[in-house]
């Protein structure tokens, strides 16, 4: 067979192992793994690694944000940022405006995408409501229809969902079929240590991380089990930053249930002493849950390298830093409570993990695609069209130069955030070029092609199948 593309030279981290191979790629899929295979173009990939293109599972973009506040990434530019840093596919979250139904909202987002992704698209929904049109009838037409996922709140006023509506969307996610993620931090917690901080006078961007301590989060991570528990149904517990909510996690698999786990790249490299930088610089840190300690840091890599968890994603959600409609909103600098909560971060996640995983010896280039890619895949029904280097799959691969070293800069970066929370962090390991189904999208960190990416319709999760 002649292929169209044949990638010559790079180690090649398929799903049967790390091997230097070469890759054939006919019609924007994987048609043959071997050697001495004949191909209309070459690249020579001597020297680099060939990975599965990143799929980041946890982005928001385009997101309604409150009054009078812009989310710093569209279509264009969140995934132009996702391709850049070696990505081939993201899933943001689709969340309603206020008066809008669940089915209204993906319609709008569908539109917002078309025609301008850099990488391939699917959507989680974010389920705030919990009336009888949005469980009866939305959410199981929208899971028949593909959208095998969604995510509920225990915090943010507006929101966040009561046990009982929490109970109500596990019981539609275990009839029709899908994943339930949760944010799990206690809202009423947060709401007392808030009021109490601001009638100190505590009110700079620290007290964002002193008001949502660890036991904020534990306590939640325990409560979302609990509830999947009585509900019946596998859930996943995105973001996790700390060692005391991963303890609840290992003990309910201990017990028994399904619960899967993330973390991202804050929780590994940042502090709460960084919303403590000088000035209002430290509103550039202000997410939820906040970056904690180092030991915390210590403690999520136990939890990275010992399987707890099986996602690293971004949680890219960027807002402007010198910006009215981003961090320094009305209010902001008068109270945390108004900073708008996230960072940017799509770019950067899979070049930090490389580098503090890969590079200082914690994870092996399997467990590093396992977490970048492969199990976002699985977990998410895009497995096996996605997420590894197999024959049959979409040729969705980054080629990495393992030996590259540059610090994290703002100038470099594609996001349509003005920061990146990680300036002059030193990483090695870089994508150098990004294929999505076989056609380049990013070279030597630029992006080259013009939007071809394609919305995903998903099956039900592997664990649900
Ligand atoms: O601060 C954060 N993480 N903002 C994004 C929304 C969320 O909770 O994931
Ligand atoms: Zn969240
Ligand atoms: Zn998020």
């Amino acid at each position: 067979m002649t292929h169209d593309l044949l990638i010559k030279g790079a180690r090649v981290v398929s799903a049967s192992g790390t091997t230097h191979c070469e890759i054939g790629i006919k019609g924007g899929v994987i048609a043959t793994l071997g050697h001495d295979l004949a191909g209309t173009e070459v690249i020579d990939a001597t020297g680099l690694i060939a990975l599965p293109g990143g799929i980041d599972n946890h982005v928001h973009i385009s997101q309604p944000s409150g009054p009078g506040i812009v989310m710093a990434d569209d279509f264009t530019s969140g995934t132009r940022a996702a391709a850049c840093g070696g990505n081939t596919t993201v899933l943001p979250f689709c969340l309603p405006e206020d008066g809008q139904t669940l089915r209204e909202a993906v319609a709008a987002y569908r539109a917002k995408a078309e025609g301008n992704c850099l990488t391939d698209v699917a959507f989680h929904l974010i389920v705030k409501e919990t009336d009888p049109v949005t469980l009866g009838q939305d959410l199981p037409a929208l899971i028949e229809a593909g959208y095998t996922s969604f995510k509920v709140f225990m915090t943010y006023q507006g929101l966040a969902l009561s046990d009982r509506q929490i109970l109500e969307v596990m019981s539609v996610a275990k009839t029709h079929g899908a994943m339930v993620m949760v944010h799990a931090e206690n809202e009423d917690a947060i709401e007392f240590l808030r009021d109490r901080a601001e009638r100190s006078g505590d009110t700079g961007p620290y007290h964002h991380a002193t008001t949502r301590p660890v036991p904020v989060e534990r306590e939640a991570t325990h409560r979302a089990i609990s509830l999947a528990e009585i509900a019946g149904v596998p859930l996943t517990i995105v973001h996790v930053s700390n060692g005391e909510a991963t303890e609840e996690i290992m003990r309910a698999r201990q017990r028994g249930l399904t619960v899967f786990a993330e973390t991202c790249p804050q929780y590994i490299t940042l502090t709460a002493d960084d919303l403590d930088r000088d000035g209002f610089e430290g509103a550039k840190y202000v997410c939820s849950p906040p970056p904690r300690t180092r030991d915390e840091w210590d403690n999520i890599w136990r939890g990275i390298e010992t399987g707890v968890f099986d996602l690293f994603s971004s949680d890219h959600c960027p807002f402007r830093f010198v910006d009215t409609a981003g961090k320094d909103a009305p209010g902001a600098r008068q109270s945390f409570r108004n900073i708008p909560n996230g960072i940017p971060g799509v770019e950067t996640r899979l070049p930090i993990l490389f580098s503090e995983g890969v590079v200082k010896g914690r994870l092996s280039l399997d467990r590093f695609a396992a977490l970048t890619a492969t199990n976002h895949a699985r977990l998410y029904g895009l497995y096996p069209r996605k997420g590894a280097i197999m024959v049959g799959a979409d040729a969705d691969i980054a080629l990495w130069d393992p030996t590259l070293t540059k610090p994290i800069r703002q100038v470099d970066l594609h996001h349509g955030s003005d920061y990146t929370p990680w300036e002059g962090f030193e990483v090695t390991g870089w994508p150098v070029r990004t294929l999505l189904r076989g056609v380049t999208t990013m070279k030597d960190g630029a992006p080259v092609a013009t939007p071809f990416g394609q919305h995903l319709s998903r099956e039900a999760p592997d664990v649900l199948r």
